[in-house]
């Protein structure tokens, strides 16, 4: 096994990388650093400074190794002081990439991280023809029970609303795209789209399945476990097509970076339960209290 640890300082700056097990430093920041699983069934790319995206590379159904996923490093989103943060990730055989962020803190401190990766299961390759879009892309999440409403400007309002009978359900597999039209006024006024933090029936464990994410174009199926309590789905509503496609991260002639194509997935605590304490959920973290966070991604062919 392969394992990467970035020990994430302040403001993103990573100095030291671990490669199977071995400490270095690292000497040229702006190299990319690859890993792999010992299988190769995964790998990704990552620069150790915070301020760029890690590429994450898996096999499609023609057995292909052109798909790509990105993910923010979560250190980009850390804005605020920490003892003790560090972010580790693990590349297993079988396609399995592990995240974990484990704080501890000297003083009572309400902690809320998460990593922000963002998805594209067919890597913006285009399978159709078409400008990639993950509107086709089934999504499931099957604890998901409610959500925390927003207002026009995505301002938490306090109400946990049931996802019954809404756009949130997908208690059901269903594609992203299938009631986009009932989402108008969800992502903040006047946008279509998903920018929503979905809140898990809690009983979850690191291993319990919290949403699948399925290409049917690419065959790749994304499955991610996590005892977080909630999840947030953005499905990149504000790109507009005006940027193309980086080569780097398979972008093939004519392809742009189009609405509607990724999907950002954050684990994470219930987003405002700081501000509402009759929801009876502590995210006040000390000396007594360490904070911990992990995510599974589970790619498979289906
Ligand atoms: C990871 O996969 C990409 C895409 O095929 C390839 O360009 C790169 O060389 C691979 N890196 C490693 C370290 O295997
Ligand atoms: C993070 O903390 C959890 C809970 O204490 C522990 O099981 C896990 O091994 C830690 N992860 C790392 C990478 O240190
Ligand atoms: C993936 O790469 C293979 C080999 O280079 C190529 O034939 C195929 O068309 C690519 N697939 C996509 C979807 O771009
Ligand atoms: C993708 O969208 C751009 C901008 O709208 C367009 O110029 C291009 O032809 C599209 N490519 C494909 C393959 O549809
Ligand atoms: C979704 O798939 C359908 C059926 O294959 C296709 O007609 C449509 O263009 C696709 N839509 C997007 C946004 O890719
Ligand atoms: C959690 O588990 C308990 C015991 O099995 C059960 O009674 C409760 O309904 C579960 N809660 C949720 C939200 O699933
Ligand atoms: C990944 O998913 C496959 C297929 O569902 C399952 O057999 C395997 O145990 C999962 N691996 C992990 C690490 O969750």
């Amino acid at each position: 096994m392969r394992l990467v640890s970035i020990c994430a300082g302040l403001v993103g700056l990573l100095t030291h990388s671990t490669v199977s097990g071995a400490w270095y430093t690292v000497v040229q920041p702006l190299d990319t650093i690859w890993i792999s699983a010992p299988d190769k069934s995964i790998n990704a790319s990552y620069l150790p400074f915070g301020a760029t995206q890690t590429s994450v590379w898996v096999n499609d159904k023609y057995g292909y190794d052109n798909t790509t996923t990105y993910l923010d490093p979560p250190s980009r989103q850390v804005h605020f002081t920490m003892p003790s943060l560090r972010v580790t990730y693990t590349l297993l055989n079988d396609a399995v990439l592990k995240i974990e962020i484990n704080a501890t803190t000297d003083d009572e401190t309400p902690i809320l991280l998460s990593s922000h990766d963002w998805w594209n299961l067919d890597g913006y390759h285009s399978y159709d023809g078409q400008n990639s879009s993950i509107l086709n892309h089934t999504f499931y999440t099957p604890d998901v029970t409610s959500y925390v409403a927003t207002d026009g400007i995505l301002i938490p309002t306090g109400e946990l609303p049931s996802v019954d009978g809404t756009p949130l359900d997908f208690r059901t597999t269903r594609t992203i795209g299938s009631e986009l039209d009932d989402t108008v006024d969800l992502c903040g006024t006047g946008c279509i789209g998903y920018d929503t933090c979905f809140v898990r029936g809690y009983n979850a464990t690191e291993s319990t399945v919290a949403l699948e994410l399925y290409s049917p174009a690419s065959g790749i199926k994304l499955s991610v476990s996590s005892e977080q309590h909630a999840i947030q789905l953005y499905s990149c509503d504000g790109l507009d097509g005006s940027k193309p496609a980086k080569a780097s991260q398979g972008g093939i002639d004519g392809v742009v970076y189009s609405q509607y194509s990724c999907a950002v997935l954050e684990m994470e605590g219930v987003i405002d339960a700081i501000n509402n304490p009759e929801w009876g959920i502590d995210q006040v973290y000390g000396p007594d209290r360490p904070y911990t966070w992990s995510a599974t991604y589970n790619f498979t062919i289906a």
